[in-house]
């Protein structure tokens, strides 16, 4: 089963040692830390545990500032335990917690074009492609109901 642990005090040292060799799409987990430090005013860093072990993180935008939707950044999962569905069932958490909160009804991610894996599993949790990101044509801007 995959749950979303908020990163504190207790499991940094698992989280920030997580392995992921290349910094392709999302940085290192020392990198992702670092960003949820810059957006704490609206989002939470959250380690990704499959039955128990630690085998990736995202920073949620779990509170929203007013008119902008829920979203989340930064997902990544370690090397190692990719391709077995968790990047999937961590998606389907973080809806899940959205859903249950709703603070919010929609959902807005980007992603790049040639992320093939992001862009898949984010269809399979109920994301449509909305535009171009304004910002870098090579991004597209997917977004869900909750
Ligand atoms: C994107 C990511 C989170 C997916 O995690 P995951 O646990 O491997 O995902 P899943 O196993 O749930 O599903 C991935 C799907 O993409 C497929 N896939 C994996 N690598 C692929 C590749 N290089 N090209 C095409 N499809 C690929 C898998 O086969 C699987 O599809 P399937 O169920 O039909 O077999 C993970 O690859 C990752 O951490 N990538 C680096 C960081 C990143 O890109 N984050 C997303 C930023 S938006």
């Amino acid at each position: 089963m995959v749950i979303l642990k908020e990163v504190d005090a207790k499991n940094f040292d698992e989280i920030v040692n997580l392995k992921r060799e290349s910094n392709m799409f999302v940085g290192s987990p020392e990198y992702v830390l670092a960003e949820a430090y810059i957006y704490r005013s609206d989002s939470t860093a959250f380690g990704i545990y499959s039955d128990g072990t630690p085998v990736g993180l995202v920073i949620i935008r779990d509170r929203p500032e007013e008119g902008y939707p829920y979203s989340f950044t930064g997902l990544f999962i370690a090397d190692g335990f990719q391709r077995q569905g968790l990047g999937q069932a961590a998606v389907g958490a973080i809806m899940a917690k959205f859903r249950a909160e709703r603070l919010r009804d929609r959902v807005e991610i980007q992603v790049s074009q040639s992320n093939a894996p992001a862009v898949k599993i984010y269809r399979r949790c109920g994301f449509k492609e909305l535009r171009r990101a304004n910002w870098d044509p090579d991004f597209i801007v997917m977004q869900a109901e909750v």
